[in-house]
């Protein structure tokens, strides 16, 4: 079975004084959580005061980019050591904002998945379509070339410790989910693509989130789909109860 994972992304929101009660406010809800693996990925700046918010609780911390360098004259870019000193266990990798915004591409976000691997954290690979393609009936062919990209090298091994979010870009911040049953397919798409890219026995191990307005009341019917091990949520992460309540989602038999 694989073991679920929920991570908040809090993109750029809030204050050093939010953060930390955000996430003070999280780890009191999620003390005793033992089933799922859980992780919030603040800004940059305040990783270290989340860090020391959550110390000696099942949650963990995220970083929301890395550099693919270890170190060097790169301005402003944060290096996978660099993350893992600060206490990061996971690292988002080729988020659709980073794409669409700033310009990622596939061979950015593979060099990205490689080195956070490298340093030992759980890379979160990022893929997904946007309404235009979804549109014209090329959700497979984007999300494939995510995945083929973004993985392309990695042995079958180290393609097990990776897990993948498929976040559908229409779906990001505009309140659209993704039904379960859109959510499924594309699902069961990748697991199918991983099976052939990497053998079936990986492909049933890698752990699969879905992320796109993920909120408490889709989350049970978002969960109960069998190829979703997990939700990838930003802005229902900022609310400590709604990201509790995710947490603590409910799968339908
Ligand atoms: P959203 O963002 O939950 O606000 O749609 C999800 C994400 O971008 O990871």
């Amino acid at each position: 079975m694989r073991r679920p994972v929920v991570i908040g992304n809090w993109k750029m929101h809030g204050s050093l004084k939010e953060a930390a009660a955000l996430a003070a406010g999280i780890k009191r809800n999620l003390f005793d959580l033992a089933e799922v693996d859980i992780a919030v990925c603040p800004p940059f700046p305040y990783l270290l005061d989340v860090r020391d918010e959550i110390e000696n609780s099942p949650v963990r911390l995220g970083a929301q980019d890395c550099y693919w360098e270890p170190k060097g004259a790169f301005t402003g870019e944060v290096s996978v050591p660099m993350l893992k000193d600060a206490g990061c266990a996971y690292v988002l990798c080729g988020h659709s904002e980073r794409r669409h915004v700033l310009g990622e591409s596939n061979e950015w976000v593979r060099k990205k998945v490689a080195a956070v691997l490298a340093g030992g954290l759980t890379p979160v690979l990022c893929v997904g379509e946007k309404l235009d393609e979804r549109e014209r009936w090329a959700t497979e062919h984007v999300v494939r070339e995510h995945v083929e990209e973004g993985m392309r090298g990695l042995s079958s091994q180290q393609a097990q410790d990776v897990v993948i979010a498929y976040e559908p870009v229409w779906a990001i911040g505009t309140g659209k989910t993704a039904t379960p049953d859109q959510a499924q397919e594309v699902h069961a798409f990748i697991r199918k693509t991983l099976g052939r890219l990497f053998g079936e026995g990986a492909a049933q191990a890698i752990r699969l989130q879905y992320g796109g307005s993920v909120k408490p009341d889709n989350v049970d019917d978002l969960m109960s789909q069998p190829d979703v091990d997990g939700v990838l949520v930003g802005g229902a992460s900022l609310d400590v109860e709604s990201f509790t309540r995710i947490a603590k989602f409910r799968r339908k038999t």
